[in-house]
């Protein structure tokens, strides 16, 4: 049997507004993004996955789709999409669309029915009397303020922006529409789909109050009928004679309810946020990295590892952070030191390369790229800081255009100066231009490291070390000693063949990773 090729893959998730922008708008695009295959490919993935690109008004950039079968005019339509999808295969990139099936647009045909007061259209979302003034319960949006909004007499459920409602799913209507969407992309030559919230299809079927605001809502989410969707959904992947895949993103309370979405009939993959989550320490990370072994490995499938994406702060100033003053845990406030954090996370980087599975790498990850965290109130766009305010400034500072040329206009992202997230000067000290070729940079480790990857193949065991912040392992002829605190450690290992940070004689630098031959 031939292993399936995402199982080892490594994935460039592309934010497209925030890549390439080819038509001077400020924003990014299809056109932009083929133009640039080359780049992806000398950096060594496998595949791309694309953020949602279908028509959209833009309530949550793209997460709010119009029409689940065309590619929104401003990216350059199916047209646009085709090119790019002939050209990624021609460099032997996988292509892996964003589906959203939780909720949709307002401007989908299907609601602007309901809101027209058609019952039946009405029946494939979610709506509900109020109680009084008051909405159907007492259910939080994600991104902040209460879930319902009212339409003439009743309310409809979102469970992210008003702008997003949630689709019904025990309508069976809305699966048999999921499933043609479905097919549409494969039939297309797409090479599989990561699944927007996989686990919030259902809601309990009540509807009840959720006591415990503001604990995850379990009631909104995560409910036992979803797998049979997801069932259906391998079953119909399966069905071509091409390997395609599913990559769920699962939020759920434990690994062990994850490894129920990736049970053998289920999900090939769904993204490991259990390690995405923990801070800089070396018994947290090695915690989650053997608890995810052993509740994913016990269902036959690999971890899917990814340390950051549009959705959470960027590693460096994650892994940087001096001090915490707030902030949910993949989007950490406080001091930062950038320094320090850059060092962290190509440590991180590194550790994760040489573990078995698949890695999704967020753009700008190779480049080192901080946070922006000084982005102008006014300028920012993300729903979740215009509901949540300063409880929680969201997403736009890890979705930021690009950086490209650090002499040019934009950055060489765009030709118009004004990009639609504002860049900060900074930037051009992580630009593409600056450190292609340039041996130490961020960008020159990661195409080391992708390329290094593919020598190793073979079962993971730890192995011991003198100190508790100090993790080592070996995978095949891999040896990997990652050290989280500030003395380096020395090593009976010899020179390695590749480290995040460059060694005294005999040792694994502070803060850093290495790789030896065994
Ligand atoms: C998860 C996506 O990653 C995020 O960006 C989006 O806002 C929500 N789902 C809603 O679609």
């Amino acid at each position: 049997m031939t292993t399936s090729w995402w199982r080892n893959a490594v994935i460039y998730q592309v934010y497209l507004r925030s890549f390439v922008d080819s038509d001077g708008d400020g924003i990014g695009d299809l056109e932009g993004l083929r133009l640039r295959l080359g780049y992806l490919r000398s950096l060594g993935v496998d595949g791309l996955w694309l953020n949602p690109c279908y028509p959209s008004p833009g309530a949550d950039h793209g997460y709010d789709v119009s029409d689940y079968t065309d590619i929104d005019a401003r990216y350059g339509g199916l047209p646009a999409f085709d090119r790019l999808l002939t050209d990624a295969h021609g460099h032997r990139l996988k292509v892996l669309m964003d589906l959203v099936p939780n909720h949709c647009s307002v401007e989908h045909p299907w609601f602007q029915a309901a809101l027209a007061g058609d019952r039946e259209a009405r029946e494939r979302f979610i709506f509900r009397p109020g109680r009084g003034d008051q909405p159907p319960n007492n259910w939080r949006s994600m991104f902040g303020g209460p879930a319902w909004t009212r339409v003439d007499d009743e309310w409809y459920l979102h469970s992210f922006d008003p702008g997003q409602p949630d689709f019904n799913w025990r309508n069976p209507e809305v699966g048999e529409y999921f499933e043609d969407v479905l097919r549409f992309w494969f039939d297309r030559g797409v090479d599989g789909i990561r699944i927007d919230v996989a686990h919030m299809l259902f809601k309990h079927a009540d509807l009840p109050d959720w006591p415990n605001h503001p604990e995850y809502n379990i009631l909104s989410q995560n409910q036992p009928e979803v797998h049979e969707v997801l069932r259906r959904w391998r079953k119909l992947a399966d069905s071509y004679d091409r390997d395609l895949t599913l990559v769920g993103e699962v939020w759920v309370p434990s690994v062990q309810d994850l490894a129920l979405y990736l049970r053998p009939d289920e999900l090939p993959q769904a993204f490991y946020f259990d390690l995405l989550v923990q801070p800089w320490d070396a018994a947290g990370f090695r915690a989650s990295i053997d608890r995810g072994m052993e509740a994913i490995g016990s269902t036959g499938a690999t971890i899917t590892w990814t340390l950051a994406s549009h959705d959470a702060h960027r590693a460096v100033s994650r892994y940087g952070l001096v001090s915490y003053t707030g902030g949910p845990p993949n989007r950490p406030r406080g001091e930062v030191d950038v320094d320090l954090g850059v060092r962290r996370a190509r440590a991180a980087m590194m550790l994760l390369a040489a573990m078995p599975g698949s890695v999704y790498l967020y753009q700008g990850e190779e480049l080192g790229l901080p946070e922006v965290l000084d982005l102008p109130d006014e300028a920012r766009q993300d729903p979740t800081f215009l509901r949540s305010g300063p409880a929680d400034y969201g997403r736009d500072g890890c979705r930021v255009p690009l950086p490209w040329n650090a002499d040019q206009v934009a950055f060489g992202f765009s030709t118009k100066p004004e990009t639609w997230l504002p860049q900060p000067s900074w930037f051009a000290d992580y630009a593409v231009d600056s450190q292609l070729d340039v041996q130490g940079s961020t960008l020159e480790l990661h195409r080391q490291a992708l390329k290094l990857r593919r020598d190793f193949d073979g079962d993971f065991t730890w192995l011991p070390t003198e100190r508790p912040d100090v993790l080592a392992f070996r995978r095949g002829d891999l040896i990997g000693v990652t050290v989280f605190g500030s003395e380096p450690y020395p090593t009976p290992y010899g020179t390695p063949i590749l480290a995040s940070t460059e060694p005294a004689p005999g040792t694994v630098a502070a803060n850093s990773t290495a790789w030896f031959r065994a």
